[in-house]
């Protein structure tokens, strides 16, 4: 049986925030998600939190993990009091407790695995998951004789010249035999630099204690400051971009663009420089995205050209054409085959297969049938300063170039709108509505001061 308890109780100082540091947001998830979701495929029996610094905050963040149990921490004097307040949480567990530190987010679930084979095989008090770093800065360092028998763990800021060293580090992910580790805890001191009770000190009562070398480095980043917030995005950003590269898809300058791990793409399509695609999103086969697009939590079909345009909640029919310079947002369908042209905002509107709004225009809250053109310069005017009113344009309607159309309204299927309309009456099926002053000619008029 395996419990996992993750450490997320800490102000996370080296931050300067406000926000919890397990909270802080790396490629679209919090670290402390990042750490629940790398522990999953272990299934384990018990999945504890232990929240302090804002926890409630910490527990609202974390509402969507109906099976994760929050365990008070509330002051926080260190990684061992934190590990102690799970003694009357798991006072009758008998199993492993593989315990993770809520800002390590880059662990791989294999290692996990593999950590926790090797405790069990060896049947070890103890295991711990370390790794050989260029830059051990800050991490505690980890002391081992040559079949990988701990010998100590010494926080950076205790250790001595000499032992600073030593470039082996623990990523503060360990594996326990619950059993040994409730009789040593009562036993922590505080008889450090920090006056905390450390974690790393039960495991130097333990016996025997094991470590676990990740091969990757990278993986056991702790998050402890902005810097290191950055790397890890980067980390993650290089992991990602390697995996849809590796699947068929062509990033042309993989370095200026940005993906989060929740976007799926189909093959053949092509990334372009400059474009970043977020949240709950997908790409459909051979589209074109970029350069310098925004996509977020929206659906492109296949053979989608994306160029120069932000796409947000909405959704994009094959073969469409968007850009440059567009704007949707807000729950749009834009059709198969459409063309959504230059400087155009799309809001609350679905467009009809073959549809058309080529250029300088805002069309929202409308519901736009199949194969009309809207000319250059128009715009529904939907809103009355409270509310907002809802516009129809039937199939094959075809709206003049810089027309006004004010809503509410219906305009029927195979309208014409002659230029510079301006419609407020509702337009039946099959006609020509002109809505605009005649033009008046006055031969040989000069203005007044002209004529003195
Ligand atoms: C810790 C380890 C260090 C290791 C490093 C790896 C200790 C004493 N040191 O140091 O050996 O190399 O992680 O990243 O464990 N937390 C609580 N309650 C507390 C204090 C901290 O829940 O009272 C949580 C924090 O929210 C954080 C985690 O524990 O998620 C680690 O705390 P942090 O202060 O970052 O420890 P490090 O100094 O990084
Ligand atoms: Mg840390």
């Amino acid at each position: 049986m395996v419990a996992v308890a993750i450490l997320a109780a800490g102000k996370g100082t080296r931050m300067k925030s406000d926000l919890p540091k397990v909270l802080h947001l790396l490629g679209g998830r919090s670290l402390v998600e990042r750490v629940l979701i790398s522990c999953a495929d272990l299934q384990p029996e018990r999945q504890l939190a232990i929240v302090g610094y804002q926890a409630n905050r910490v527990k609202e963040a974390m509402l969507h993990y109906p099976d994760l149990e929050f365990v008070e921490q509330s002051q926080q004097l260190g990684t061992g009091h934190a590990v102690q307040q799970l003694l009357p949480y798991l006072a009758d567990f008998k199993g492993d407790l593989l315990v993770l530190n809520g800002d390590v987010p880059l662990l791989r679930p294999e290692t996990l695995k593999a950590l926790l084979q090797t405790h069990q095989q060896h049947q070890n008090a103890a295991t711990i998951l370390t790794s050989q770093i260029p830059n051990p800065q800050g991490y505690g360092r980890v002391f081992c004789d040559s079949s990988n028998l701990l010998k100590e763990i010494i926080e950076d800021r205790d250790c001595t010249e000499t032992q600073r060293q030593n470039r082996r580090v623990n990523a503060g992910i360990y594996c326990f035999n619950w059993q040994k580790l409730q009789e040593v805890l009562p036993k922590l001191q505080s008889n450090n630099d920090q006056q905390e009770y450390y974690i790393t000190d039960a495991v130097n009562f333990l016996s025997p204690v094991m470590v676990y070398d990740v091969p990757d480095y990278q993986e056991i980043l702790g998050i402890n400051d902005r810097r290191q917030l950055a790397t890890a995005y980067q980390i993650i950003q290089s992991r990602i971009k390697d995996n849809w590269m590796a699947a068929g898809v062509t990033i042309i300058d993989p370095d200026s663009v940005t993906i989060d791990d929740t976007v799926k793409i189909g093959v053949d399509a092509i990334i372009e420089p400059q474009t970043h695609l977020r949240g709950d999103t997908t790409i459909g086969i051979g589209s074109r995205i970029g350069p310098g697009s925004l996509i977020e939590n929206s659906q492109i079909g296949s053979n989608v050209r994306v160029l120069h345009s932000v796409i947000v909640d909405s959704s994009i029919g094959h073969n469409a054409n968007v850009g440059p310079f567009a704007h949707i947002r807000q729950y749009v369908h834009v059709g198969e085959s459409c063309r959504v042209g230059n400087f155009v905002e799309l809001k609350k509107t679905t467009l009809g297969d073959n549809t058309n709004v080529a250029h300088l225009s805002y069309i929202g809250d409308a519901t736009v049938g199949k194969q009309v053109n809207i000319g250059a310069g128009t715009i529904t005017v939907n809103y009355d300063g409270k509310h907002k009113h809802q516009t129809t344009i039937g199939n094959f309607a075809r709206i003049g170039s810089n027309n006004t159309l004010v809503a509410p309204l219906n305009i029927g299927s195979e309208v014409t709108t002659a230029a510079g309309s301006t419609i407020v009456k509702d337009v039946p099926n099959d006609c020509l509505a002109i809505a605009r002053s005649h033009q008046t000619i006055k031969p040989g008029w000069r203005p007044k001061w002209h004529q003195e």
